[in-house]
């Protein structure tokens, strides 16, 4: 197997591990996530893991927690989220992270944060001495507010872009219907200051910034033929 995807296969098979019985669940967005959300509905068929129900953060979560037969709920039903698993495209040594390759940063931040424990997955080329080193920083934005964002962007020294579809033409449309700018700022020295500054700009729904979010980070590693996990 590619070592990319046996360490995401591994690692999410250590995040379903710690799924208990009667556990509400934040379900996360991306390939990643995607082997936890398999591996969580088969402790499921097997029996190993009674009564959960999961929380999707996204349209693609939702498809596969109903096709690996994890039954769902929503934030109007539950008063908590027991557990979240979910990954990042960027981690620092403080555990804050970048997400939003997968454009579903803003409901992954409602139910990441709301989670008593939020397991965070990851395989080793995500984690960075300085967040926005290798990955622009994902920004939702409402259609209509795309020229003033991308001005306001500017004038913080970012270089923002919009996300294209692939095999698609024109822009991603997010979810919950907005657009996505990616930008690009080399070095994020503040994260937590940044997240506070972005989210202030009239027409920004959310960014992905991830600050003090995380409670644990696993992450995977290749070692020969076999794939190993660490917890950061
Ligand atoms: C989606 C995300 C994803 O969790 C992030 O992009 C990581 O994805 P993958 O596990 O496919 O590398 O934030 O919005």
């Amino acid at each position: 197997m590619d070592p990319v995807k046996l360490m995401k296969q591994e690692v999410g098979q250590a995040a379903a591990a710690k799924v208990t019985s009667g556990s509400i669940v934040g379900l996360g967005t991306g390939s990643t996530t995607a082997f936890a959300i398999q591996f969580i509905g088969e402790r499921l068929a097997s029996g190993q893991l009674t009564d959960i129900k999961g929380i999707p953060t996204s349209f693609q979560a939702s498809v596969l927690a109903k096709q690996h037969g994890i039954p769902l709920t929503t934030l109007d039903e539950v008063d908590r989220i027991d557990i979240a698993i979910d990954g990042a495209d960027e981690v620092d040594p403080q555990h804050n992270l970048i997400k939003g390759g997968g454009a579903a940063h803003t409901r992954e931040k409602v139910v990441d944060s709301l989670a008593d424990q939020f397991i965070v997955v990851v395989d080793n080329s995500k984690l960075v001495d300085v967040l926005g080193s290798t990955f622009p920083l994902p920004v939702e934005v409402l259609p209509m507010a795309v020229a003033p964002v991308t001005r306001a962007l500017q004038a913080l020294g970012g270089q923002p872009e919009l996300r294209l579809g692939v095999r698609k033409d024109g822009p991603v449309i997010t979810d919950q219907g907005n657009m996505i700018l990616d930008v690009k700022f080399n070095a994020i020295s503040d994260p937590a200051a940044l997240e506070k500054t972005l989210n202030n700009i009239p027409g920004v729904l959310e960014n992905g910034l991830f600050v003090g979010v995380a409670d644990v980070v696993l992450v995977g590693e290749v070692q020969g033929d076999s794939a190993t996990v660490r917890t950061l």
